[in-house]
């Protein structure tokens, strides 16, 4: 016998029954980015190995041990892409659309790929959401992508749910200054540390800051803060930040450990995570990158913008009862018994739709007697049965039969089902 093939692990199907949940998803975020003025960029799935080399960090754990590559005889490697920042800001530099300072607000959607170790959560095909805005430098656009993400939760009433947490990097100067300071005092205790902050302390020192190890925390209590090091511009830029999100009343913890899993960030550095979901509890995360565009090999470019994870988004919604009832409901399913009217069924069906678009109408395919299309009506979670019988055939109307609920069936003409339709569902 053959053997039957399976999916690649971490990388899962969207079966037809989550479908709606993902499309109510898109819609609402694709909804609200429309609404506040931004624009969808796509780029391709693979790109060249050196980009996200260049730009996530050549000693990040997604470069070094995630990254799905492709070595060609002709010497080029390829990768599937990780994340999509470094992607669009190529994509900007080809095409010279930030040049002259000019303003984008761009946004993306769509799988990205980690060789990650699978769980709740943690998938080796995901999808994101994402938002890049550039040559803007002020705290009012990081403002401004703080409550665009705020009134998304919202929305799908998960605000209280979800914390933000907030920290500033500062600039590469004040950054390069912590780094030397933390690792003289790491060193101090490095025999103590764990292994894997023992090898980060030689090779990328402020990720041990976002260790999730007891004993590395408690070494940590003592270290040197970054508050002491930031410089002055990136200092009050991350105060205007917060004047802005306390003006408009969204909450926020500061956490100084926060220092994200790709290198190229400066400044302002978000997350908003959630205690339902486990140990995969960040949903979204962002900030600045104002140095990334000339590490690409572009000319300097203000860079902001975040991604959320889309199946942790799903996950948190299901976990929380917040998916609405309903969704992509059908409206009626046509039920044709007895010579001839299935072909009637198709005809009507269509000058229905003819006068009324919006109608989600399944017609029954595949015969069956009347209680085997009258269970798939049911089964169908239409709200109404059309039903044309011989009967009604005869006296060239319809039946319409609420499913739902217990009001009496009606006999309609023909030429009314679709103004009839129209007034019940209105
Ligand atoms: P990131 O934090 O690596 O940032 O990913 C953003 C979000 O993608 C995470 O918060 C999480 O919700 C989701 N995610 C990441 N890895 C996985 C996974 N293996 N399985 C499921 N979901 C996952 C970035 O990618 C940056 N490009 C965000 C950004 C945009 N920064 C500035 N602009």
């Amino acid at each position: 016998m053959v053997e039957a093939l399976q999916a690649i692990t971490g990388m899962n199907d969207i079966l037809p029954e989550q479908t709606p949940v993902w499309q109510y998803f898109e819609e609402t975020v694709t909804d609200l980015l429309a609404s506040y003025g931004y624009k969808q960029i796509r780029t391709p799935i693979m790109e060249y190995t050196g980009l996200f080399k260049r730009s996530i960090g050549e000693v990040t754990d997604i470069v070094e041990k995630e990254m799905y590559t492709l070595d060609k005889e002709d010497g080029k490697s390829y990768a599937l892409r990780p994340e999509n920042t470094a992607a669009v800001v190529r994509s900007m530099i080809e095409h010279g659309l930030t040049h002259a300072g000019r303003v984008q607000k761009l946004w993306y959607y769509g799988p990205m790929f980690r060789r990650e170790r699978p769980q709740k959560g943690r998938y080796r095909q995901f999808h994101q959401i994402g938002v890049e805005v550039f040559n803007l430098a002020g705290p009012d656009i990081d403002a401004e992508l703080i409550a665009l993400t705020w009134r998304l939760w919202k929305l799908l009433g998960i605000e209280s749910a979800v914390t933000l947490e907030l920290n500033s990097l500062g600039s590469l100067e004040a950054r390069n200054n912590y780094k030397a300071a933390l690792v003289d005092y790491l060193t101090t205790y490095k025999d103590q540390l764990d292994k894997d902050s023992q090898s980060r302390l030689s090779t990328n020192p402020l990720r041990i800051l976002d260790t999730k190890i007891e004993s590395t925390k408690t070494i940590l209590v003592n270290a040197p803060k970054f508050t002491d090091f930031i410089d002055e511009d990136s200092s009050e830029h991350f105060k205007g930040l917060l004047m802005r999100l306390d003006t408009l009343g969204i909450p926020y913890v500061l956490n100084t450990n926060l220092v994200r899993g790709l290198d190229y960030y400066n400044k302002t550095v978000f997350e908003w995570t959630t205690t339902a979901l486990g140990a995969q509890g960040t949903v979204c995360g962002g900030g600045r990158y104002d140095g990334l565009f000339e590490q690409i090999g572009g000319k300097p470019t203000f860079g902001v913008g975040f991604a959320m994870g889309v199946e942790r988004l799903i996950l948190l919604l299901k976990e929380l009862g917040k998916i609405p009832t309903a969704l992509n409901q059908l409206d009626c399913y046509f039920v044709a018994v007895g010579e001839g009217t299935d072909a009637l069924a198709l005809k009507l069906s269509e000058q229905i739709r003819d006068q009324f678009p919006q109608l989600k109408l399944q017609v029954n395919t595949g015969g069956g007697n009347f209680k085997n299309q009258l269970k798939k009506a049911d089964n169908s979670c239409a709200r109404y049965a059309l039903i044309l019988g011989e009967n009604e055939l005869s006296q060239q109307k319809l039946v319409c039969k609420p499913l739902r609920d217990d009001t009496p069936q009606q006999l309609v003409d023909w030429a009314d089902i679709a103004s009839h339709l129209k007034q019940l569902l209105k």
